[in-house]
């Protein structure tokens, strides 16, 4: 079989060669993300593509794929926020991802920063940076455990994170649509979570009906000094409400590993060379924002299973015209 992988990081490398010998296939790995210029560097007979970038894939991407028999893709990805889906299933594209390559690593890494907000951590590293070492030592902080903890989403991600927020003995609530069936945790409305919680976690895909799902709206119905941390998708805050409200102290502090205008800003960088985003400088100066560059997935089991999870998709297209994980467009 002839594949080829994009968007492809050093660290996937290893894992994609390794499956490539092992089971005999031949694959062109590519750095570059897989859009409309990049796609010709497949090589004619190429079957299927494993792609892993939070940029867009477009409906003319889709058409040009189909065009030159190239039916399947393969995401190594949760998220289908940037899929044109519906571009994909005229031009006869079918896709697939990884639902569930580590729940647990994007649930720890939402504690992380809940724990680092917390604890003021970011006002503490702005003193001694400042060599004001007294300064450094007056923030007091809160505990996970005495708190009330609000999950928005309650699927693989959002379960996997209030098992944890349960092991320090907070009292957690949970906001979904579709609750998890025969489950213990305890479901609230939207508004008695925003009203309740003194963290806030959000973990609901960045459909675009979610858009701004948090807005001035949410921000006034929370308690003052609310935590909120969003490792889901960044369209799911307004940030310039979010921005607001840390201004005013609604909101004591955000983590946010998913930036609304990411897209936008990860084009610039790709196109111009540089990220450029006075929205992310200005957070990035505040030292009860903690910001990080879409790394919540990135460990060592993740990758592995990103990397092999999605091969298995593709050959499964490809060989016996079904994957374990095809997107029911
Ligand atoms: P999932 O499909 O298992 O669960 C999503 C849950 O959200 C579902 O239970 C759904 O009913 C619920 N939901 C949908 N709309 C909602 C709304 N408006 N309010 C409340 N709940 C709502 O998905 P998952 O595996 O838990 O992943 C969640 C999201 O995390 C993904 O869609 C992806 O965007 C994001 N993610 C981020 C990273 C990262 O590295 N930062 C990695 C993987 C996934
Ligand atoms: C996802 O799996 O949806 C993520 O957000 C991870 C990222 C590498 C795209």
């Amino acid at each position: 079989m002839k594949l080829a992988s994009f968007g492809t990081r050093v660290d996937e490398k290893p894992f994609l060669e390794a499956w490539a010998k092992r089971t005999g296939n031949e694959m062109q790995i590519f750095t570059e993300t897989l859009n409309e210029d990049t796609l010709k560097l497949a090589a004619d007979g190429t079957q299927g593509i494993t792609g892993l970038q939070t940029v867009p894939y477009s409906a003319k991407l889709f058409q040009m794929m189909a065009d030159r028999g190239i039916n399947f893709l393969s995401i190594r990805n949760v998220g289908l926020d940037n899929i044109d889906l519906e571009g994909a299933k005229a031009a006869g594209v079918r896709i697939s991802n990884v639902p569930a390559y580590s729940p647990s690593a994007i649930a720890e890494f939402a504690v992380t920063l809940v724990m680092h907000l917390c604890r003021n951590l970011g006002q503490v590293e702005q003193h001694l940076q400042n060599n004001d070492y007294n300064g450094a030592m007056h923030y007091m902080g809160r505990e996970v455990g005495h708190s009330t903890v609000g999950v928005i989403g309650t699927g693989r991600i959002g379960r996997a994170a209030i098992q944890i927020f349960n092991g320090f003995g907070a009292k957690v609530i949970a906001y979904d649509p579709f609750p998890a069936k025969n489950s213990d945790i305890d479901y609230v409305t939207l508004d008695e979570l925003l009203a309740q919680s003194d963290i806030i976690d959000l973990h609901v895909p960045g459909l675009p009906q979610n858009t701004h799902m948090i807005n001035a709206d949410s921000f006034a119905k929370m308690k003052d000094g609310v935590i909120i941390v969003n490792t889901a998708r960044g369209n799911l805050i307004d940030t310039k409400a979010l921005l607001d409200a840390l201004h005013s102290g609604k909101v004591a502090g955000a983590g946010i590993d998913t930036f609304e205008y990411e897209q936008q800003d990860l084009l610039n960088l790709e196109q111009h060379g540089n990220f450029n985003d006075p929205v992310w400088d200005e957070m990035l100066n505040m030292p009860n924002v903690v910001l990080s560059p879409h790394i919540a997935y990135f460990t060592a089991t993740a990758v592995k299973n990103m990397c092999e999870f999605s091969l298995n998709n593709l050959t499964g297209f490809i060989n016996d015209g079904k994957a374990e994980n095809e997107v029911n467009i």
